[in-house]
């Protein structure tokens, strides 16, 4: 069973890592061994914009190339998706929407149907809330299970583990993720 967290960020290091990493950390510390964890960040990947070529309709896979590819190949190998993103004028970073719009390829039939997702949005001050909304936007569209979101306030790089009830969500969030991963766990082995 496979927990992948993608950070969206540009900051390799940044806070949506940071929340993403200590969700991801908590299940590692507190899980079985058939439960795997996986971080990957958007920072410094070539993910170039859906062109709405359409193509991905009788492709079924995007055919812009890049980064992309391998980063969608693993949130279709996940059980449960984590994606987080910064705030940048009160909505979702350019880099997660550029990669978010290239999973229409998906969409067409219903790939990702299914499987789990929790969100991440992180900002200084304010637009949050917008963050969080597209990030469901993209969960609820796909048919995402969703366990839930996080947001997170913080500046400067790793500030936002000083935020309190964040890295309290990300624990608990990290709880409902072991539960639901030892239920199916259990289950399959019935
Ligand atoms: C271009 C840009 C736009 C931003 N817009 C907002 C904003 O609208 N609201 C806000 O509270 N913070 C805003 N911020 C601050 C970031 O959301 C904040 O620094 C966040 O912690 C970055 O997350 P990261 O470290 O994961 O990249 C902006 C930062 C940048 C660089």
């Amino acid at each position: 069973m496979k927990v992948l967290g993608i950070s969206g960020s540009m900051r390799n290091q940044g806070n949506t890592a940071m929340l993403i990493k200590r969700i991801l950390a908590h299940i590692q510390a507190e899980g079985c061994s058939e439960i795997d964890t996986e971080f990957v960040t958007l920072a410094g990947k070539d993910i170039k914009p859906c062109i709405g070529c359409e193509l991905c309709r009788d492709k079924k896979w995007c055919v812009r190339g890049g980064d992309w590819d391998e980063i969608a190949e693993k949130v279709m190998d996940c059980d449960v998706l984590i994606i987080g993103a910064p705030t940048y004028f009160y909505d979702v970073n350019g880099q997660t929407k550029n990669f978010i719009d290239r999973t229409y390829s998906l969409y067409h039939d219903r790939k990702l149907g299914g499987k789990n997702a929790v969100v991440v949005a992180v900002c200084a001050d304010r637009g949050c809330e917008r963050t969080l909304e597209t990030l469901e936007g993209f969960v609820n569209t796909h048919n995402f299970s969703s366990l839930g979101y996080i947001s997170g306030r913080g500046f400067g790089e790793g500030e936002v583990l000083k935020d309190e009830h964040a890295v309290k969500k990300a624990i608990d969030i990290a709880e409902k993720i072991l539960k639901l991963l030892s239920n199916t766990h259990r289950e399959g082995k019935r």
